[in-house]
């Protein structure tokens, strides 16, 4: 108390008028540099993203990507070549003409995280009645041992697409777009492509039920009757001769000829918001980079998917559009510039959603499953409960 007491006096003994201002000059001058640092400032000197947006190419990207889909030269020359050689091509992936392709951004070193994919919602036997396939998603790295573990890898599984550029975070544009070019040209006959990261769960069965009716996901139409019986009937035959071969197999009980097949869906959780002006963070974006206030809306990475137009037109399209090095952002980019509205679903959890059993009835996706085995057992317990 006697402390207290002599700085209350000291206190009050310099706090004299010139001190006063001292003082407040330093507090403000602090206040000044935070701000600044913060990005605060940078914040002022943003457009407008609803009256002043332009992104190059300054063209009218619809007639160049119409060309491109069906194999015209277009009038004018692209400003982006994703010219990849592969190393690794996966070339026989989709002969049988799947119909849902799961492409799975990967790291060189994540040979666990890769096996509890292949085990859980990357099999591609999932079900007796919807071909699925998978493929892992790599750059190339300098460790040779590192490498010749990934050609064991890809000689036992045939999944593996692996790229000539540094797998580093830097190119995650590189390695996404990879992905796109693959599977526009290796993989043709694909009606979905589902792109996702290597540390998410994924519900394959929820997946497709999102695909049969985006826009009412979770609500579940009942079948008509007729159908209904028709379907069971059917079903039970199927199930008696899967049964009688692949143990794996299970019947995907919904209904897909209601697909819509030519919409241009493009979906996952849909953002709306600013570039971090923060200087050190990772995601800083200087005014030069991307002068707006907001981001177009975007569709984060972790999980999406894409209809095979909309593959289509964001691939063809990423030719006309100015590179961009976060791969999320890119695409919002492309997708605004080709007029592809991302359809947001809150069921794609770019966070960890905390498990429970009946909590992820309906979950798309969800991060955070960097963990092969907490993967593993999610993913069971889900499938058992007829949601996986
Ligand atoms: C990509 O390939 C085209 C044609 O082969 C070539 O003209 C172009 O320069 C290449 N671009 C890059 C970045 O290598
Ligand atoms: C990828 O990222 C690295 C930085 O880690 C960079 O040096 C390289 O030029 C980038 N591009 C390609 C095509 O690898």
């Amino acid at each position: 108390m006697r402390i207290l007491g002599k700085i209350w006096r000291l206190r009050r003994k310099f706090t004299t008028a010139p001190v006063k201002s001292i003082i407040l000059a330093t507090f403000l001058l602090i206040v000044i540099i935070c701000s600044s640092y913060m990005g605060i400032f940078t914040h002022f000197q943003e457009k407008d993203y609803y009256t002043e947006f332009s992104y190059p190419l300054d063209v009218d990207l619809q007639p160049l990507v119409k060309d491109m889909v069906v194999g015209k030269v277009p009038s004018i020359k692209p400003i982006n070549m994703f010219n990849y050689t592969y190393l690794k091509l996966c070339e026989n992936k989709c002969s049988n003409k799947p119909k849902l392709l799961f492409v799975v951004k990967s790291a060189l070193t994540h040979f666990e995280q890769r096996q509890a994919i292949r085990q859980t919602w990357g099999n591609q036997r999932r079900f007796s009645d919807v071909e699925i396939r998978r493929v892992f998603l790599l750059g190339t790295g300098f460790d040779p041992d590192i490498q010749r573990q990934i050609d064991l890898e890809d000689k036992m599984y045939s999944d593996i697409v692996q790229a000539d550029f540094v797998d580093d975070y830097r190119n995650n544009t590189l390695k996404t777009m990879s992905g796109f070019k693959w599977a526009v040209e290796h993989c043709p006959s694909v009606q979905f492509v589902a792109f996702s990261d290597d540390d998410m769960y994924v519900s394959t069965k929820n997946l497709l039920r999102f695909i049969r009716n985006p826009s009412n996901y979770p609500e579940e139409e009942p079948l008509p009757r007729i159908v209904q019986g028709i379907e069971h009937r059917e079903r039970s035959l199927k199930q008696e001769i899967v049964s009688a071969t692949l143990e794996e197999e299970e019947e995907e009980i919904h209904d897909f000829s209601n697909l819509n097949q030519d919409s241009k869906l493009y979906a996952g959780y849909v953002f709306h918001s600013p570039p971090q002006r923060h200087q050190p963070s990772k995601w800083y974006v200087s005014l030069e980079e991307y002068p707006y206030h907001l981001w177009p809306p975007y569709v984060t990475a972790g999980a999406y998917v894409v209809s095979r137009e909309a593959l289509l037109e964001l691939y063809y399209g990423s030719f006309y559009t100015k590179y961009f090095r976060f791969d999320d952002i890119f695409l919002s980019l492309v997708s605004l510039k080709v007029n592809i509205e991302p359809v947001h679903c809150p069921e794609f959890y770019f966070w960890k959603k905390s498990y429970s059993k009946d909590g992820y009835r309906n979950v798309i996706a969800s991060h955070g499953y960097g963990n092969p085995n907490e993967l593993r057992n999610v993913w069971n317990e889900q499938k058992s409960a007829g949601h996986a």
